[in-house]
């Protein structure tokens, strides 16, 4: 069991490393407090460097075992952590809502979402071909390998508690390679609850490894430099993903990086309104606009704009915010007051700068709403370019709503960008619809829809927003070696 000790009646967790839950070295524990109220959810394991150094051994010795065990096993243990996923995903959704925010029925969505990536990865696991490549020269064979990497070290981050997880740890461990994970320090206890479903499912001791800490500094260091570590494999922000790389560089270890957007969508004069309205509010208010792929600059073509921007504000006005473990609610909280500040700030400068609010465009006070951090649901017109919240991600309830005139204008502005994750376009063009997905330098485009996601295609950014792909059949090379083996072989047959 995950449960240590009471403390204060709340429960306290503790760090998952080689097989065993235990304390942190220090002995130091940390609060996670529900962010729409404030109130302390649990206590956790405070991991420091030491611990993370242990886990790190406890994941190098267990993989030389875990890398040659058949794949057809390793598939198994997957799928059935996806199945026990299933079973409790009432449970594992609540305390996703509890110390994440996010509305109960997005919590339900986002187990299944994992599961998902251990579905995928588990039929994954059976696919990881070799090569054999014609030779030139008489007497030579060549052979294409793929083995694990070794040790991966896996940052995950607060938005996604449960799927950015299986989206590294399913791929990861279908590969044949082991794990040391420090989860976000605000959402700790559904990576804690999925160690607890490995271990059920029989993942062998010091296969998967999970590190919280209440400061990612010392953990994330011992993880860059440690040699036993082969490979990073982070979601965040850029400047973080830039720092990993920058260090990851000095033992050339392998890094796949999830990194920040700010997704344009693109709204054309020819597009069904019922369906851009639809699927940019789900883009937009998804996780409360705390997701890298939520829109972020709406684009929508001048003849439309009124109709537009009228329809959208009202479904925006519509949407029931609240504490998200209430059945109905579709926003909850912000995940912190650096959060909410940043969105404060943005809305701030924008209408200082001329923009107007046509709903929103204020924190949330009183009854039902103290403790947490909340912003309402916000739509900005008659935005410009010197705007803030034009160039930088804002990570919360905000909807830009910005007018062009023609179609080269949309996809230049688009792509004015320094990110390149996600972009959406409503058009009921097939013509243009296949030239924007064409000419937009996104790794992922949603044409018609705002949810584009799903475990079985590939996941990631151009420009600033990443490199490497996750979910699809892509993301297990992230954790594959490509070895060549070069064979003399004597061709001759005795008695030919
Ligand atoms: C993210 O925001 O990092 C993940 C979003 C998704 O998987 O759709």
């Amino acid at each position: 069991m995950t449960e240590l000790t009471a403390q204060t009646g709340t429960r306290t967790y503790g760090l998952f490393v080689d097989g065993q839950w235990e304390p942190a070295g220090s002995g130091r524990t940390f609060p996670v407090t529900d962010p729409a109220t404030g109130a302390t959810v649990a206590f956790v394991a405070d991991a420091g460097a030491d611990d993370a150094r242990r886990a790190i051994e406890a994941a190098y010795r267990a993989f030389p075992a875990w890398s040659r065990t058949p794949a057809v096993d390793r598939s198994r243990i997957l799928r059935h952590v996806a199945a026990l996923m299933r079973e409790r995903k009432e449970p594992l959704a609540r305390q996703l809502t509890r110390e994440g925010g996010k509305p109960i029925r997005e919590a339900r969505g986002e187990i299944e979402y994992a599961a998902g990536f251990l579905d995928w990865f588990a039929g994954e696991a059976e696919r990881v071909y070799g090569d054999i490549i014609p030779h030139w020269t008489f007497g030579k064979r060549h052979l294409v390998l793929k083995q694990p990497i070794g040790v991966v070290a896996a940052i995950t981050p607060w938005n996604f508690p449960a799927a950015m997880v299986t989206r590294k740890v399913a791929p990861a461990l279908a590969a044949g390679c082991t794990v040391v994970l420090k989860p976000a320090e605000q959402t700790p206890l559904t990576a804690l609850a999925l160690a607890e479903l490995f271990a059920q499912a029989g993942l062998p001791p010091g296969v998967l490894n999970i590190v919280p800490t209440s400061d990612p500094r010392p953990v994330g260091e011992e993880m860059l430099h440690n040699e036993l570590v082969r490979k990073i494999t982070f979601t965040g922000s850029t400047e973080v993903g830039k720092y990993l790389m920058r260090e990851a560089a000095g033992q050339v270890k392998r890094v796949s990086l999830e990194l920040g957007g700010h997704a344009p969508v693109i709204i054309f004069d020819d597009a069904d309104l019922d369906k851009a309205v639809a699927g940019t509010l789900a883009s937009k208010f998804r996780n409360m606009g705390q997701t890298c792929v939520c829109a972020n600059r709406i684009y929508v073509q001048r003849g439309i704009l009124d109709a537009f921007a009228q329809r959208f504000a009202e479904a925006v006005r519509s949407l029931k915010v609240g504490h998200g473990l209430e059945e109905d609610v579709q926003v909850g909280p912000l995940i912190d007051a650096a959060g909410l500040e940043k969105v404060k700030s943005h809305v701030d400068d924008a209408v200082a700068k001329g923009a107007r609010v046509l709903t929103g465009g204020h924190v949330i006070t009183g009854d039902g709403f103290s403790g947490g951090c909340w912003y309402a649901p916000t739509v900005l017109v008659d935005m410009h370019d010197e705007m803030r919240i034009m160039k930088e991600e804002t990570f919360g309830p905000v909807a830009p709503i910005i007018a062009f005139d023609t179609e080269a204008e949309a996809y230049r502005r688009a792509n004015d960008s320094r990110y390149g994750l996600a972009a959406y376009v409503f058009t009921e063009n097939i013509n243009r619809a296949l030239r924007a997905a064409e000419r937009l330098e996104y790794g992922i485009v949603g044409v018609n829809e705002g949810l584009p996601s799903t475990p079985q295609v590939p996941f990631g950014g151009f420009k600033e927003s990443g490199i490497g792909r996750e979910g699809g059949p892509y993301g297990i090379h992230e954790f594959l070696e490509v070895k060549m083996v070069g064979l003399a072989i004597d061709e001759t047959v005795p008695g030919e």
